[in-house]
């Protein structure tokens, strides 16, 4: 633990932390930015840190041969799922151009745009023409059958796209999300880059406002692991990010539009992989002149700081599979919110260091792996859980009780039940995986920290 200062706020509502303490914030960026090298699929580059992990998937392919190596692996499994890994490219984005000086001051601004441009190079792969974006590489049941190193699968692994007659707007949405927020990332520093990741994100806007539907009725393979309830929120946000990286006030306008049609079941606060509204909402409370906006993100935050249920010893308990990722999703939000001075700064902010601060050790454990104090050794996730080849991994490494062979830095593991309970076995995927899109907006709280000076 890296206890360097105490802060005199007194968290009264919740006497369990009569301090908030300080974390060696810096590091943990650092480490998250690991943990995605660790993730990634197709071939590895020179400057690797994650040496362990080896090229692997290096057969992924359209159902026409076309390239889809690269990318990330999803979670603790080997599957290549657009949703998440889109929603993680735009989120990890969205992070950078806002705290972007805390990857300078951390000397990681490079690493943390080839963490981007590893997802949206793949991204690029998988549009091959206007209206077909392959979504998905692997097939869940295939790949859930294989414990084991990701460089020596063997199952087959086919490609989902989704197409004109078989569309998936939420999926379109969101890539066209990601693909202009990174165009933001590397608009100076690759503008060539930029300008193709803005084109590529126009056309897919256009995709999925054109051809309406859920990505997981075409791609149904995903229904069990990603299955979305509602695709407009994802038109909303999509419209907003091409807004952000084209100034163009036609997306604004489209935007709000897009908000005013949302039908009730789409209009469910919260920001993750599948629920965009709150996202949408902050995005458009900072540019449009609605004021409805800014109250609806206000309501949102006061809600989850002052009425979100809580665990005994204070962690804000959202939902019950991989709980701190929706925390830090929505500390994420909160600590933006303070950012545009909406609702009660102080208090969003201290809400925030109460809440990384049970992520990274308060409780006397933390739960990002290879930092702090007692963190988690049996994170449910192959890759590093297998010793270096040729030794056999199978799931006699899945069962045992020994740790993960490897040290995963910087995951964020999913976190513990409602009454704080948490166990770090392996077999626990609920509570002990880990994945891209958890650590998401984690790093973007990671980086507003350091921006903030904590
Ligand atoms: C990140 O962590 C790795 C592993 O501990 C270390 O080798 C590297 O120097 C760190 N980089 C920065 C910029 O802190
Ligand atoms: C369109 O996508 C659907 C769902 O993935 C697929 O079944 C169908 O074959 C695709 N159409 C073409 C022409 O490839
Ligand atoms: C502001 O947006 C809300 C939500 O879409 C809409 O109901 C309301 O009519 C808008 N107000 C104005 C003044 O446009
Ligand atoms: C939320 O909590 C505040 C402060 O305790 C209380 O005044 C308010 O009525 C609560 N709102 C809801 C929707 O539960
Ligand atoms: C693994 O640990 C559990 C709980 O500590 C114990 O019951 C079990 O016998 C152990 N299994 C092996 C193979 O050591």
């Amino acid at each position: 633990m890296h206890l360097s200062f105490y802060c005199v706020l007194l968290l009264v509502s919740y006497p369990v932390f009569s301090a908030a303490a300080s974390y060696d914030y810096k590091q943990v960026l650092n480490y998250s930015l690991l943990f995605y090298e660790a993730q990634r699929s197709g071939k590895l580059p020179a400057d690797q840190h994650v040496t362990w992990r080896k090229d692997a998937a290096l057969d992924d392919k359209g159902n026409n041969g076309e390239d889809l190596t690269g990318g990330y692996f999803d979670a603790g499994d080997f599957v290549k799922f657009g949703l998440p890994l889109a929603y993680t490219v735009t989120t990890l984005s969205w992070g950078v151009i806002l705290y972007e000086d805390a990857y300078v001051s951390t000397n990681l601004l490079d690493e943390v745009h080839e963490a981007i441009k590893w997802g949206t190079d793949y991204i690029l792969k998988c549009h091959v023409d206007d209206y077909v974006f392959y979504g998905q590489v692997g097939n869940g049941e295939l790949d859930h059958t294989y414990w084991g190193r990701p460089e020596d699968m063997t199952m087959e692994r086919p490609a989902y796209q989704i197409n004109a007659s078989a569309p998936g707007s939420d999926l379109a949405g969101e890539t066209a999300a990601a693909l202009a927020a990174a165009s933001i990332v590397f608009k100076t520093v690759d503008p060539d880059y930029s300008a193709t990741l803005l084109e590529h994100a126009r056309t897919m806007f256009d995709f999925a406002v054109t051809y309406r539907g859920k990505y997981s009725d075409s791609i149904t393979d995903a229904n069990g692991f990603y299955r979305t309830i509602t695709y407009e929120d994802e038109l909303v946000w999509g419209a907003m990010w091409l807004y952000k990286a084209t100034e163009e006030a036609d997306y604004l306008s489209q935007a709000e539009d897009l908000y005013q049609e949302l039908r009730p079941e789409a209009q469910r606060t919260g920001f993750d992989w599948e629920q965009k509204i709150s996202g949408a909402e902050i995005l458009l409370a900072e540019y449009s002149s609605n004021a409805t906006f800014k109250t609806n993100t206000q309501n949102y935050v006061d809600y989850l700081v002052n009425n979100q249920t809580r665990t005994p010893k204070g962690l804000a308990f959202i939902a019950t599979w991989g709980p701190l990722r929706y925390t830090a999703n929505a500390v994420f939000i909160a600590l933006r919110a303070a950012d545009l001075g909406i609702g009660n700064p102080e208090s969003y902010r201290s809400f925030a260091q109460s809440q990384v601060g049970y992520m990274l050790g308060d409780t006397g454990r933390s739960f990002v792996i290879g930092f702090g104090e007692n963190y988690p050794t049996h994170e449910h996730h192959r890759s590093s859980s297998c010793p270096d080849a040729p030794a056999t991994c199978d799931w006699m490494q899945y069962g045992m009780n020994d740790s993960n062979y490897h040290i995963l830095y910087g995951a964020l593991v999913g976190g513990p039940d409602q009454d704080d309970q948490y166990t770090d076995i392996r077999y626990d995927a609920v509570h002990n995986e880990v994945a891209c899109d958890y650590n998401a907006a984690f790093q973007g709280v990671i980086a507003a920290f350091v921006h903030l000076g904590y």
